[in-house]
């Protein structure tokens, strides 16, 4: 018997994952909820969903939703609910899955105090918590998960992640931050927000981009499994009054932290910058350096040192880019296909219907979204409620990747002073 699961914000982001859930093999009922009914209204009207969606379990808010019988909630509301919202479903019983972040508000003590509260009812409802972070199914990461299980990378010696979305980037395109900011906050839900900010304002509590830190910080700390311990971190502000910043008191910021792993790791979240963020494999994108191996932009580079004995490396010989005549030991540049790991056919054969109705099962399947991450995070979830076990990216590490986002913005405003990642455990 499969699982049942409500969706809950069917708005830009939620709705495209929608379909994604009703066509994983594994999933036997969905449920709709979003406090604009025309959003419901699409996908209870859609034939596509028709076999696993009724009216009867179509829902305006979260609170009538929490009281139906469901194994699980996705929830992809606006940033600044998400915490509230999932210890609501934990404490109803259902296992949850959140849009990034965990929360985004400008009060970092706050962040903080909901950070923990994760994590308390996530223990003590025994419902799981997965944070739906793209950059954890992304095939760069995956790749780099598999060399780090197998110690390729050798002794950890420095990486970066960034996230570079400027505020006008995507007008050709993507996503354009002023856009998205005026949906978020229009129609019953979203209408409160400027109320909310305001509110903040006053207690004298403002943003950075630090508040929404997962796409960078993920990548690098996933992959080698480690914590943050302290941080340096700068920022600048914005100066021609835009009032898209009028909450934040940095518009740019980069910080660098020394991990448990004794490597260093350089985080930087950006939002005024001279770049389009048009292609995201470029804009939200990480690198890690090790003494045996190192990733960068697609390439895997190493050399025949290893610190872990038993590992593998790739020595594969390959033709130096710039250079064809030259042939590179140690050098690969990965493709997408070779970086992925396998989605299990009988899913890939339900999720290709979804982009074509009439695809065979042996026509080629492609992840769309993200990266290609959007399959891999449905598939992951469902797996964390059928099974009940913890998702790959731990309830644990979510709250970390906060604490370390508090602990940079905490040292930028003291230009640079080094400030400690409290540990949220
Ligand atoms: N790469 C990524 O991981 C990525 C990309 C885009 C967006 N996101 C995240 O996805 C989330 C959603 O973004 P969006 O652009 O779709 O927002 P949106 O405003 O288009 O949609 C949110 C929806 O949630 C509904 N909602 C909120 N609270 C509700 C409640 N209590 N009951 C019923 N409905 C409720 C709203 O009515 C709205 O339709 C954001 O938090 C964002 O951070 C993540």
């Amino acid at each position: 018997m499969g699982i049942s699961l409500g969706l809950v914000g069917l708005g830009s982001f939620g709705s495209q994952f929608a379909k994604l859930f009703k066509a994983h093999p594994d999933v036997d009922r969905i449920a709709l909820c979003d406090s604009e009914p025309e959003k419901v209204k699409k996908f209870l009207e859609d034939p596509f969903m028709a076999d696993k969606v009724n009216p009867a379990d179509c829902y305006a808010t979260l609170a009538e939703i929490c009281q139906a019988d469901l194994d699980g909630l996705v929830i992809i509301t606006q940033p600044w609910l998400h915490a509230p919202q999932c210890i609501e479903a934990m404490q109803s019983g259902k296992h949850v899955y959140s849009a990034v972040p965990l929360i985004t508000i400008p009060d970092d003590e706050e962040t903080l105090e909901w950070a923990a509260k994760i994590l308390q009812t996530s223990r003590s409802s025994g419902c799981q918590y997965m944070l739906g972070e793209t950059t954890i199914y992304r095939a760069q990461t995956m790749f780099c998960r598999r060399m780090a299980a197998e110690g390729a990378f050798g002794e950890y010696v420095y990486s970066e992640g960034e996230y570079v979305h400027d505020v006008d980037g995507g007008i050709n395109g993507g996503s354009n931050l002023r856009k998205v900011l005026e949906h978020r906050t229009t129609g019953v839900i979203g209408s409160k927000y400027n109320a909310l900010m305001e509110a903040y304002t006053q207690r004298g509590k403002f943003g950075t981009p630090m508040n929404y830190p997962t796409h960078s910080i993920a990548g690098p700390i996933n992959v080698m499994q480690t914590r943050a311990l302290k941080v340096s971190a700068y920022g600048t502000p914005n100066s021609n009054n835009d009032p898209y910043f009028k909450h934040d008191d940095f518009t740019n910021i980069s910080a660098l932290y020394q991990l448990a792993n004794g490597s260093s790791l350089r985080i930087s979240e950006l939002r005024e910058v001279g770049a389009t963020s048009i292609d995201r494999d470029e804009s939200e994108i990480f690198r890690i350096f090790g003494k045996s191996g190192s990733f960068s932009r697609n390439v895997w580079q190493c050399n025949e040192r290893s610190t872990a004995g038993t590992a593998k490396p790739i020595m594969e010989t390959e033709p130096y880019p710039q250079n064809p005549n030259w042939p590179w030991k140690g050098f690969k540049q990965m493709s997408a296909e070779e970086m992925r790991d396998p989605l299990p056919q009988e899913v890939q054969n339900q999720f290709k219907l979804i982009y074509n109705p009439n695809a065979l099962p042996h026509d080629d399947f492609q992840p769309q979204g993200h990266g290609g991450s959007h399959p891999y995070l449905v598939h992951e979830f469902v797996n964390v409620v059928k099974e009940n076990r913890p998702p790959l990216l731990t309830a644990e590490e979510s709250v970390h990747y906060m604490a370390m986002a508090v602990a940079a913005n905490s040292s930028a405003r003291k230009e640079g002073e080094i400030v400690k990642v409290q540990n949220l455990q």
